[in-house]
């Protein structure tokens, strides 16, 4: 899961997929970062932080990273909140295996229109918003691949 500053959406997404595949069961692995640096080693942002509370889960133990190439082969999808962030990570990309993993997550719910997740960092009221979103997403992406596990 990838945003820019690793510490509004990304951990909320990281968050909610981690509890869609337990829910679903999945033995996968999950994690996020941000193709900024500034924040690195931070605690999720505190409005994050209540969000994902107030949905039962805890995102708190979670500190942000910056995106690193690396992340490539360490993961079998790249999930990007927008389209800036698709543009950093692909920047990255070495070749097409490399590309062919990065994604914009709300395809998994309005594929092809290129939508995305909408920063919450100077708006206070949208977080709630952008779990929702993410949580429909997420959602869609683990239900997709309830009979079909990735390898
Ligand atoms: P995020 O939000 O990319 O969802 O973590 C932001 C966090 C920090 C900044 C921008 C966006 N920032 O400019 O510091």
């Amino acid at each position: 899961m990838v945003c820019l500053g690793n510490i509004c959406r990304s951990p909320l997404a990281e968050g909610i997929m981690q509890q869609k595949i337990r829910e679903a069961e999945f033995d996968w692995e999950v994690d996020s970062a941000g193709t900024g640096h500034w924040h690195a080693g931070q605690l999720p942002d505190r409005r994050s932080i209540v969000t994902a509370g107030q949905h039962g889960i805890d995102i708190t133990k979670q500190r942000a990273r910056h995106f690193q190439a690396d992340d490539f082969e360490r993961f079998d999808k790249i999930f990007v909140m927008d389209t800036h962030n698709l543009r950093d990570v692909l920047r990255q990309a070495r070749n097409e295996a490399h590309r062919a993993k990065v994604e914009l997550i709300l395809d998994h719910i309005h594929p092809g229109q290129e939508r995305g997740v909408p920063d919450p960092y100077y708006d206070d009221d949208g977080f709630e918003e952008v779990f929702q979103m993410l949580e429909r997403a997420c959602e869609a992406f683990v239900l997709g691949h309830k009979h079909r596990p990735l390898p």
